[in-house]
């Protein structure tokens, strides 16, 4: 949507208002009455659906979250129209870029994919918790594998569609051993050459077994400073746990800079149950997985803060995003963008507006 046909602010935050409580009384019950992995189905298909013509686009950017170019950030080469994106996990497979993009984002990270397709872990493997406004997720590196990936993204590229960064997420293969990432991550890179605007390599996801020992000093300077050799100009971001120490944060932050990477991503999903609602605590308790969404936001906050006092590089704050000021909080914290997931399952898409708005500091898009 361009700049020139968005409606004014006034009329603006009354779609996005409109927007946000259609999502909370109509689509989002709708959503809810399906499993937490159905529901991420659904938008999905809904998403890759609204996104193949440009009727449905326009319809899409004319909901009022859309919201226009307004503060570029330039970052690793980059230009972002503001600081909002999507973060990895949403849309793994690459299927519905031109809806993000018509919703609004700035960027997309898709991903993460895996250098061969897998079929992650059994279900269920995702759980709302409505109360803590969270979510539990184990999927495991569900994806189509990396080749389908770059099919949907050059088709999308060819077509125009990409008008805004786009990331993606690389993981290891469930059955490749944990000693052989190496390669494992290089066939992601090289089926990625051309289409990635930035990689960024997950050594944090709780889900694959053994993944997140890949954040150790030796083991994290190999892989790290393999993919940036192989990945060229490309910009390689490493994505971090918010479960690691302080000490454990300033050594891979170090192992990082020394393997020459673009920039860091903080946080991934957290292994602890803090935060959560007394009455959802047993069931908290009883699921194994990553925790995203309200409980994580004071510690993704603080995991950024950290890495700013660590490094002047580009940084992605992701993390508890619920509302517009989560969205300031990171960038007061060191975050040069900043990513939703979880927040947009509670929130709605009206999320991507008021926080744009909120990180723009400009009173013309407020
Ligand atoms: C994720 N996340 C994630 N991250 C990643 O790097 N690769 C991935 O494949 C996924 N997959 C994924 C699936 C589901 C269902 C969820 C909820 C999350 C983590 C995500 O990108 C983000 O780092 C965390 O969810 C924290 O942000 P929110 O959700 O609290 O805003």
């Amino acid at each position: 949507m361009r700049a020139s046909s968005v409606p004014a602010p006034p009329t603006r935050r009354l779609l996005a208002a409109a927007g946000s409580t259609a999502y909370r009384r109509l689509a989002r019950p709708a959503l809810w009455r399906l499993d937490a992995e159905r529901a991420h189905h659904a938008t999905l298909v809904a998403a890759d659906l609204l996104g193949r013509v440009a009727p449905t686009r326009a319809l899409v950017a004319a909901t009022g979250y859309a919201v226009p170019p307004a503060r570029p950030v330039d970052l690793l080469g980059l230009r972002f129209d503001h600081r909002i994106g999507l973060a990895a996990g949403m849309d793994k497979d690459g299927r519905a870029v031109p809806t993000w993009v018509a919703l609004g984002l700035g960027h997309v990270e898709l991903g993460t994919v895996t250098a061969r397709a897998q079929p992650g872990n059994p279900r269920p493997r995702m759980v709302r918790l409505p109360e803590s406004a969270a979510v539990i997720n184990r999927m495991g590196f569900n994806n189509e594998g990396v080749h389908a990936l770059a099919r949907r993204l050059r088709d999308a590229r060819r077509a125009g569609l990409v008008r805004i960064p786009v990331g993606v997420s690389i993981g290891k293969s469930k059955v490749t051993p944990v000693e052989e990432a190496v390669p494992d991550y290089l066939a992601s890179v090289a089926a990625l050459d051309g289409l990635a605007d930035y990689l960024a390599v997950n050594v944090s996801s709780p889900n694959t077994p053994g993944l997140r020992s890949l954040q150790d000093a030796e083991p994290l300077r190999a892989l790290l400073t393999a993919v940036v050799r192989a990945a060229g100009d490309v910009p390689v971001l490493v994505k971090l746990a918010p479960d690691l120490t302080r000490s454990a944060l300033e050594e891979a932050v170090g192992v990082g800079l020394d393997a020459g990477v673009a920039g860091f991503v903080a946080t991934n999903t957290t292994l602890a149950r803090g935060g959560v609602a007394p009455g959802e605590m047993a069931l908290a308790n009883g699921q194994t997985g990553g925790l995203s969404g309200a409980p994580l936001t004071v510690r993704a906050r603080e995991v950024v803060g950290q890495v700013r006092s660590l490094t002047d590089l580009p940084l992605i704050g992701v993390g508890g995003v619920m509302t517009g000021a989560d969205a300031a909080a990171l960038v007061d914290a060191g975050a040069d963008l900043v990513q939703l997931y979880t927040g947009l399952v509670y929130a709605g898409p009206a999320l991507v507006a008021e926080a744009v708005a909120a990180t723009i500091g400009d009173a013309r898009w407020g």
